[in-house]
């Protein structure tokens, strides 16, 4: 079974036939919403909307132990992660979707692991590369067959928000080596890594980073939207063909 986490722009997957909705209870507490299970292609799939749904709960509030978690226990083999980002590197423009490769994280304050009683023994995930090659090859194939454009590889650099950066953070982030600005890569990946999952993200580049682009007002949310809809069109051609094998 595939699995689709589903950000910003992707509250539901329209082309899911749905066979049926249901609430995972975790030791965590409850994920973002309902599992929504149905069939692409013939496929079975699993949808989870990031956000609930509505859109309602942001970033920092996302129960990514429980959305992790309740995925977990469906074992499925590949999940795919939809994320939309701001484009720091010059070559990642509005409308684009990257693949990326490598993480950084800023955020603060999350319940990031699974591993934090005392009275379990000590774990230390390897997380030097934390996306699942298998699974980016397997959205890279996917998004050949479709004929959709994706970039291969790339750093995220994962913020707290819920507010967007300053114009001197994202110079900053670029220093570090950063390619891409989003709120929701971590805790996520780095759950999933640590339950041994098949996690990879098509991240969805919604604007230019603060201070970047050609605009000097702020970012226009208003057009992020509109970029945002017209790209989760090329995010479902993806799905769909990654559906079929
Ligand atoms: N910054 C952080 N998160 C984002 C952005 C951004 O510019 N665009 C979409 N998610």
């Amino acid at each position: 079974m595939l699995a689709v986490i589903g950000g910003s722009g992707m509250a539901q997957l329209p082309c899911l036939e749905i066979s049926h909705r249901q609430i995972i209870r975790t030791p965590y507490g409850e994920p973002s919403g309902p599992l929504t299970f149905g069939k692409i292609n013939n496929h079975e799939i699993v949808f989870l909307a990031r956000h609930g749904h509505g859109h309602i709960i942001p970033p920092h509030a996302v129960n990514y132990r429980a959305n992790i978690w309740a995925l977990n226990s469906l074992k499925p083999k590949h999940v795919i992660a939809v994320a939309a980002v701001g484009g720091i590197h010059a070559d990642f423009k509005p409308g684009m979707l990257v693949i990326p490769d490598q993480i950084i994280d800023y955020t603060y304050g999350r319940k990031f692991t699974f591993f934090e009683g005392t009275e379990q023994p000590i774990t230390y995930t390897d997380f030097t590369y934390p996306y699942c090659q298998i699974t980016r090859d397997y959205i890279l194939e996917a998004a050949k067959q479709a004929n959709e454009a994706v970039i291969d590889g790339g750093v995220y650099a994962a913020t707290q928000g819920p507010r967007l950066e300053t114009a001197a953070e994202i110079n900053r982030l670029e220093r570090d080596g950063a390619d891409m600005v989003g709120m929701t890569g971590m805790p996520e990946v780095a759950l999933a890594k640590e339950l041994g999952l098949c996690y990879a993200t098509i991240a969805v580049v919604a604007n230019h980073a603060a201070g970047r682009g050609s605009s000097v007002l702020a970012i226009p949310l208003a057009e992020v939207y509109a970029i945002l809809e017209k790209a989760m069109v090329n995010v479902r051609n993806i799905l769909q063909q990654a559906a079929k094998y």
